[in-house]
């Protein structure tokens, strides 16, 4: 019975290569298009600058040493000083146009009240840290010290052990929807699969399309406790490149130095309680890091705006007089195709045990059902809605808004806490019913989330699950704990 559900994995088996080459595809453009338009405003700068007589020898000259340019931007001494350029430049996986940022600095800069929203797993819900040292509050503080003026506040709406598959429905539970500025950590909690690519890109749109058209940055930690180096991350970037988001990579600038001299990677990790390393979790000195990273990209685009000649403040009509928003949101999502009809803009329903906002409640519940909090030493409480024994059976009232037509349900998957196996189905669609395994064979305990249906109407629904006797546990436990419903 199990198997029903392990045959959504090759869907996207035969995809990443296609995947892989289009992103090339689009890195060579990208690099032809900087490459040759760099050139051509060169060539222009410099006629104008020497005149028509010596023209061509200057030209000539001009690339091998380039006019003195405007300020160099991103070069702020405390930051230059301590890391060096060329660790701040390889910080900066995709930079962007940060049209939106800097209209959100300037606004700082005015006088306005800023807010900022931080979603992300348990590194930034600071795993492993005092609470000022989480890389956020580093931020917020600098942040305060730049703009003593604009009242600022941070809404920190990490959520511990969830990835882009729960936020990407579920983020307006743990942050407001006004937000000017709103950081994502997500590298790590996604699995490297196309699913939570799909997800990292609805997340995206929607915190794009949030109201305030909010500057959203990625930001990105890493692990050496992982299966491999490489993480959902690195599927993230092409969709900060789609999004011109900008993305701020930890890992970047800091694993090089740590494969070279492997005796300095403790010093840069959490310690857990038994004294062994957490190569999970940065310490103080990864948020440090993390947080001056993103400290200094900043201040590179303060830079840009205090110096209005330099090539990035130029606010153009498009190449080609074609018009383009440089603060807009394609209307395609990478993974349609050109032909498809527009995204929809959705309007998720979340519930969750995470959240106070819309918890978790069930419609129906035969008591064998239970509210359960799960504190690991030294982690945070987790919530769930529990049960062991089999057939037991709750309902939930989910609204479906539209847009995709699916209902879901997140959980908790462990190889080791005994979890078996659950039934879930809408409304009296008993026998079209989702099989949902909570074991799995992978060592993280991480939510997983299910899709019931896709073919969901718009308006009330129930959704149902009953525990079943079967598991894959090897010891035979029949646990379930659920995490939230969400539908869009
Ligand atoms: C959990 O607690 C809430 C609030 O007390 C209650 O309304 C709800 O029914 C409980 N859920 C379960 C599964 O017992």
């Amino acid at each position: 019975m199990a198997l029903t559900f392990k045959t959504r994995a090759p869907r996207w088996a035969g995809q990443p290569s296609t995947f892989f080459l289009l992103l090339n595809a689009c890195l060579v453009t990208a690099l032809i298009h900087y490459w040759t338009t760099g050139l051509q405003s060169s060539h222009h700068s410099v006629s104008v600058w020497v005149g028509h007589e010596n023209e061509h020898e200057h030209e000539h000259n001009y690339q091998q040493a380039p006019a003195p340019s405007p300020p160099a931007c991103g070069l702020e001494d405390a930051m230059r000083a301590k890391y060096g350029e060329d660790i701040l430049a390889r910080s900066r996986a995709y930079e962007g146009s940060n049209a939106r940022l800097r209209r959100v600095l300037r606004d700082a800069r005015a006088g306005k009240p800023i807010k900022i929203a931080v979603l992300g797993g348990s590194v930034t819900k600071g795993q492993g840290v005092k609470r000022h040292e989480i890389w956020a509050n580093v931020f917020a503080d600098w942040w305060k010290q730049e703009f003593p003026d604009a009242e600022m506040t941070m809404q920190n709406g990490a959520v511990a052990a969830t990835g882009s598959r729960y936020m990407s429905m579920c983020f307006l539970e743990h942050v407001d929807d006004d937000a000017d500025i709103i950081f994502t950590e997500f590298a790590v909690n996604d699995q490297r699969n196309e699913p939570n690519a799909e997800s990292f890109e609805w997340l995206l749109r929607q915190l794009l399309e949030l109201p305030k058209r909010p500057a959203v940055i990625n930001v990105q930690t890493f692990g050496l406790g992982y299966a491999q180096l490489t993480t959902g991350g690195d599927v993230h970037i092409a969709f900060a490149n789609y999004y011109d988001a900008p993305l701020i990579s930890l890992r970047n600038a800091l694993l090089p130095q740590l494969l070279e001299t492997r005796s300095a990677a403790p010093s840069y990790f959490a310690k857990l309680h038994t004294g062994v390393t957490d190569f999970k979790h940065i310490n103080n000195r990864g948020h440090q890091m993390l947080a001056d990273l993103l400290i200094a990209y900043t201040q590179r685009q303060l830079c840009t705006l205090s110096h209005p000649t330099s090539s990035h403040s130029l606010s153009l009509p498009s190449y080609d007089n074609l018009p383009v928003d440089v603060e807009g949101i394609p209307p395609l999502r990478l993974f349609q195709n050109y032909n498809d009809p527009p995204a929809p803009r959705l309007s998720p329903y979340c519930s969750s045990t995470r959240t106070l906002k819309t918890p978790l409640v069930p419609a129906f519940n035969d008591g064998k059902w239970e509210n359960w909090t799960f504190t690991a030493t030294g982690g945070s409480a987790k919530t769930y809605i529990r049960a062991t024994e089999p057939g037991a059976k709750i309902g939930f009232k989910v609204p479906v808004r539209g847009g995709m037509g699916r209902v879901r349900v997140s959980f908790l998957q462990s190889s080791t806490f005994g979890l078996g196996i659950c039934k879930c189905w809408l409304d009296e669609a008993k026998d079209e019913a989702v099989l949902v395994d909570g074991f799995w064979q992978s060592p993280l305990n991480l939510a997983g989330t299910q899709t019931v249906t896709n073919k969901a109407s718009i308006g009330e629904h129930m959704l149902w699950c009953e525990l079943t006797g079967h598991t894959r546990d090897p010891e035979g436990r029949t646990e379930f704990r659920l995490i939230g419903v969400d539908a869009a």
